[in-house]
């Protein structure tokens, strides 16, 4: 199938947005959440695929093989609001599964989630990872991502997300206000991708806790160690070698999986710039990342 071309942005209700996240937004907004459905929402690049497959190991590795095997990660856990031409939008694959709990995949900033989700009470988790390597991640992704932006070079790049011109607008503010939403709503779990990185098991352990899950120490074990780097890179149910749109000649999807690698591309100059910057737009935060381990 031919692919659609790359498109560009526009501002949307306050934040930059592309169509696909945009031209299904109806039915995005009045999808039916369930009390069971669990939402794992992150800015682009912050662990999405890492968690969500956390998530459906912890809930149907032990059911069957086969949808381990020969189901794809992003049918497995469809992403809501994405509409691409020629394929089934993320509402539209959601309505479709048979398994529950459904494990929904998103993007999208607090206020633009469904208010189904609210009234539901469904659980959500929340990935954070810090800016740089947020950067980095996403610069890479949009190089081999032909239904992303153009990206330009790495310097235009970076200025545009200081600026907040991305698809899913400012990093700034999504995690932000995600954080200060979590502090009023006991359905949020906020975790943070250098923690994942640090310490897998603790934080699978806050995750099960959080739903209500108590997984045999085998089980446990089995998980961490199918969720490591180099083991997702190798499974084609999750490493996005099924994607028709990313173009692995240029970047992997599965790239390095790293805290710090922002310090193989900031100059010293865009380092100084970019935390002058970062410390004007966070300094009324209590919300603290990481960038080295
Ligand atoms: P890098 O580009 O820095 O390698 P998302 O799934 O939200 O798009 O996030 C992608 C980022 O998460 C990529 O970062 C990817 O390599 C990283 N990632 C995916 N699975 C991982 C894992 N098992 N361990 C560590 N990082 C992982």
């Amino acid at each position: 199938m031919a692919l659609p071309p790359r498109p560009t942005l526009f501002d949307f209700h306050g934040v930059s947005m592309t169509k696909y996240f945009t031209d299904n937004w109806d039915n995005v907004q009045n999808f039916k959440a369930r009390p069971d459905d669990i939402l794992l929402a992150t800015y682009p690049k912050a662990g999405n695929t890492w968690v969500s497959y956390v998530l459906d190991l912890l809930y149907f590795s032990q059911m069957s093989s086969e949808r381990q095997e020969s189901v794809s990660l992003h049918e497995r856990v469809p992403f809501l609001e994405l509409q691409m031409p020629g394929f089934p939008s993320g509402v539209d694959e959601l309505n479709k599964l048979t398994t529950s709990p459904r494990i929904i995949k998103t993007h999208l900033p607090v206020q633009f989630i469904p208010k189904s989700f609210w009234e539901q009470n469904s659980k959500i988790i929340y990935v954070a990872r810090n800016a740089k390597d947020s950067a980095v991640s996403y610069f890479h992704f949009d190089r081999m991502n032909k239904v992303q932006p153009e990206p330009g070079d790495w310097s235009s790049f970076l200025q545009r997300f200081i600026e907040g011109k991305m698809v899913f607008g400012s990093w700034y503010e999504h995690v932000r206000v995600w954080w200060e939403k979590k502090k009023t709503s006991s359905n949020i779990l906020y975790l943070f991708y250098e923690d994942l990185i640090e310490n897998t098991e603790q934080e699978l352990s806050r995750l099960c806790s959080f739903l209500g899950l108590s997984p045999s120490e085998e089980l446990k074990k089995q998980v961490i160690e199918k969720v490591l780097f180099d083991n997702m890179k190798k499974n084609k149910m999750v490493n996005g070698s099924n994607d028709e749109v990313f173009d692995f000649k240029i970047s992997p999807f599965m790239r390095k999986g790293k805290v710090g690698d922002w310090r193989n591309h900031f100059t010293v100059e865009q380092n100084e710039q970019f935390d002058e910057d970062y410390e004007k737009k966070m300094k009324n935060t209590d919300l603290e990342f990481r960038t080295v381990l």
